[in-house]
């Protein structure tokens, strides 16, 4: 009895210091989870709405690029197009309409010139290139021309042009390499369509890499050229060593 009496009496502090404890940890935990689920309640509704927010406001600012463009066209003194390649992209992003709408505004397309018989092919016997080669030269297409000159490699005329029943593709490959290397600007005519634009340098790519994207356009699309091999590529890369100002088409003497 004695026992109980005396371990009746010593509980009743510790026993009263869990129950404070108890409900001050119990008080903080709640503290911390409505804490919490109103930040997070509060927070990602906000960040949504910003985000929603400025898509809204970039596809407003596209839109209104797009119709000024349309209405009218930034246009060289010769008439041809010049829009900044980023704006052409977010533009085609916005509208896939928007090539057919600014075709429409420069006016009917010259007849495209008959294609041209093979040239590469009259300097000498066409020689097939390796299907390895040719699968790589796709992969390297994909990742660096693909988005200007498109999959179909009829570009988007009137602000990139074709590299199907192009002259300079199946050509001599010193000029696209060049472009590849340092990039390309100025008036420049191909399928009867006057392009002046830029063709910005492509960075990050290997002789190998120009031999096979070459050597995969020049055997896709229609074209007929022999294959590119990189030792071509390499000499011709040193021969430019010093060069980092784009190509333009007068210096190249290109019409
Ligand atoms: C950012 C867009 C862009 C990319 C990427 C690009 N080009 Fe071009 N390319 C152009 C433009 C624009 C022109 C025309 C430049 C001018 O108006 O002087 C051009 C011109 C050319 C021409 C000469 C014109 C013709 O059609 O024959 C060739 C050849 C060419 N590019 C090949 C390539 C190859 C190969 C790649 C990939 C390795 C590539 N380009 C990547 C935009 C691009």
């Amino acid at each position: 009895m004695s026992d109980h009496s005396s371990s009746g009496n010593r509980p009743l502090i510790p026993g009263q210091v869990a129950v404070w404890l108890g409900a001050v940890s119990l008080l903080a935990a709640g503290l911390i989870v409505t804490g919490y689920s109103y930040l997070a309640l509060r927070q990602g509704p906000n960040e949504d709405a910003a985000r929603r927010q400025a898509q809204k406001e970039l596809r407003a600012e596209n839109a209104k690029k797009a119709q000024a463009l349309l209405t009218e066209p930034a246009r060289n003194a010769d008439g041809t197009f010049r829009i900044p390649l980023k704006d052409a992209v977010a533009l085609v992003a916005q509208d896939p309409k928007v090539v057919a709408k600014l075709q429409a505004a420069a006016g009917p397309a010259p007849a495209p010139a008959a294609a041209p018989a093979a040239p590469a092919a009259a300097a000498g016997a066409f020689v097939k290139a390796d299907p390895e080669q040719m699968k790589r030269g796709a992969a390297v297409y994909a990742r660096t021309c693909i988005a200007c000159h498109q999959p179909t490699g009829l570009g988007l005329p009137p602000v990139f042009p074709p590299l199907a029943n192009a002259p300079i593709v199946v050509g001599n490959p010193e000029l696209p390499v060049k472009f590849i290397l340092q990039g390309l600007m100025g008036p420049i005519t191909v399928n009867g369509m006057t392009y002046n634009s830029m063709m910005p340098p492509v960075a990050g790519v290997s002789d190998a890499d120009i031999a096979d994207v070459l050597t995969y356009v020049r055997q896709s699309f229609g074209n007929q050229g022999n294959p590119v091999t990189a030792d071509q590529v390499k000499a011709i890369r040193a021969a430019n060593a010093g060069r980092t100002a784009p190509w333009t088409t007068a210096e190249l003497g290109l019409k």
